[in-house]
């Protein structure tokens, strides 16, 4: 699996990368499917886990969902420039995605998700209570039935950079790519 990354060919390893976020999809066990999501708010930087929903080559974008009160969505809302951080411990990979991100709120896209969404997950989007509110004892919150009025929200992320780093025996490497109009120009950096 390593033997892929190893490549002196910019173009192959950011075919390489696309290739790995869209595996992703089909193996819910790839430690990408888990990135960290890096935001600044008005106190400071601010950091959580999300699952990575989705990923559209074409427009160069990362899909995650949200509860629309969580402090992230309203992170974003005031800036939209966010880091997906990407960790495989089996091949020593991390990737860095610099994003610029669309909150959906009530809206078709919204809508198409959260009609796609198994009845299971509906639940985490139906909590009266918002997301960091207090309770009076863990798991109090009510989750109101899958009819009611919910609080879902999807976060797309359009790619504007890529940081790609390989803890690789013998050498680590790094590179970087940067988006051009429809294209990419990408440049090997000192790790
Ligand atoms: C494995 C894992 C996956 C998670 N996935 C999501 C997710 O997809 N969306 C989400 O909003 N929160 C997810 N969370 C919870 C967030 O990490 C975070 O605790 C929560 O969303 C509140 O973050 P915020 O206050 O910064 O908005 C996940 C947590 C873990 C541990």
């Amino acid at each position: 699996m390593i033997r892929r990354w190893d490549t002196e060919s910019l173009p192959d390893l950011l075919e390489h990368i696309w290739m790995e976020l869209a595996r992703i999809d089909g193996d819910r066990d790839h430690p990408w499917r888990l990135p960290v999501l890096a935001t600044s708010g008005s106190h400071g930087p601010n950091a959580r886990t999300v699952v990575l929903r989705g990923v559209t080559r074409p427009g160069h974008e990362l899909m995650a969902f949200s509860d629309r009160r969580a402090l992230k969505v309203s992170e974003l809302g005031h800036r939209h420039s966010a880091v997906w951080v990407f960790y495989d411990p089996r091949e020593r990979v991390q990737l860095r995605a610099f994003t610029e991100v669309r909150v959906h709120v009530e809206d078709t896209v919204v809508d198409t998700y959260w009609h796609r969404l198994p009845e299971a997950n509906r639940s985490n989007y139906l909590s009266e209570k918002a997301p960091g509110e207090g309770l009076e004892a863990p798991g109090a919150g009510r989750v109101l039935s899958p009819g009611s009025a919910h609080q879902f929200a999807v976060l797309i992320g359009r790619i504007q950079r890529l940081d790609w780093l390989w803890l690789r025996e013998g050498g680590h490497r790094r590179a970087g790519f940067q988006r051009e109009g429809a294209g990419w120009s990408g440049s090997w950096l000192e790790p």
